[in-house]
């Protein structure tokens, strides 16, 4: 009981540093023994310690100043040849030199086109007449449109024409130069020369009895007995024709005007045409 005592005497001077050091006594030999006084002067400095180990090698310093500049070394060996450069631009044109001397003649040049014909001369004095020539040969085949036409094809369209008077063929087929008047049924010559004429009739319930007439005569004439049935009765000729002269068919006998019209079966045809006429074109003489 009575260290506790102490201490809380010594309590207000010894403060926290000396409760320290009684603790720590206390802890190490197990017999505290607390004093309660104040420290003591400074001892004097004890001998110097053993040397420490070395320290770890510094930072590196700061680069020194330049030297001052060498003396230039020996000329070295020249190198090898680069390659060539580019080349350089165009340079200004050279100025006009002078004219050289004339050269030699050239090969002669192609002829001209021809100038325009001069005017004509004033005509001269006629010639004495000529001999007379040799006949020529004979010219070219007059065709086309000079030359001579007249060719015609006409039918009829009505049966058993009056006997003795000239049939009226009057559905025309073809009517070359104008020459066959369907009106009167007769062919009028209008270019002289020869012709060809040819018929073909139809006939039916009746004989046919039929000429061929050239200014009223007759030149040819045909006959077809009918035997029940329809028939073709057909003639044909060749005539010399002079201007005006006429031609055409008719009934030669009484009753025996068979010819026969059916629009849908049957046609009974005059025809005739130019073969050659007696001048190449007439109508120039
Ligand atoms: C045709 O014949 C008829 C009767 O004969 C006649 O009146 C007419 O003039 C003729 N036509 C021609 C172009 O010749």
């Amino acid at each position: 009981m009575i260290p506790w005592v102490l201490l809380a005497c010594a309590l207000p001077c010894a403060a926290d540093p000396l409760l320290a050091a009684f603790t720590r006594r206390d802890s190490q030999k197990g017999a505290p023994q607390l004093v309660c006084s104040l420290p003591g002067p400074q001892g004097p400095p004890g001998p110097p310690g053993a040397p420490g180990p070395s320290g770890t090698v510094g930072r590196m310093g700061f680069p020194g100043k330049d030297g001052q500049d060498g003396q230039d070394g020996d000329r070295g060996d020249s190198g090898e040849e680069g390659p060539p450069g580019r080349t350089g631009n165009r340079g200004k044109q050279g100025p006009k030199g002078k004219a050289g001397a004339i050269g030699l003649a050239g090969p002669r040049g192609p002829k001209g086109v021809s100038g325009t014909p001069g005017k004509h001369g004033t005509p001269g004095k006629k010639g004495p007449k000529g001999k007379k020539g040799e006949p020529g040969l004979p010219g070219p085949c007059s065709c086309g449109s000079g030359r001579p036409k007249s060719a015609f094809s006409v039918a009829v369209t009505k049966s058993y024409p009056r006997e003795r008077l000239p049939i009226k063929f009057d559905k025309i087929l073809m009517n070359e130069g104008g020459h066959y008047n369907s009106s009167s049924g007769k062919f009028i010559c209008g270019v002289p020369g020869i012709y060809y004429f040819t018929y073909d009739i139809t006939l039916a319930n009746k004989h046919l009895a039929i000429g061929l007439v050239h200014n009223g005569q007759y030149r040819i004439r045909t006959f077809d007995a009918n035997t029940g049935n329809h028939d073709v009765a057909s003639g044909s000729t060749i005539l010399a024709l002079k201007q005006g002269d006429e031609v055409w068919l008719q009934i030669f006998y009484s009753e025996q005007n068979g010819l026969f019209y059916d629009p849908y079966w049957t046609d009974s045809l005059f025809t005739g045409f130019l073969i050659y006429a007696d001048q190449d074109n007439p109508n120039e003489l």
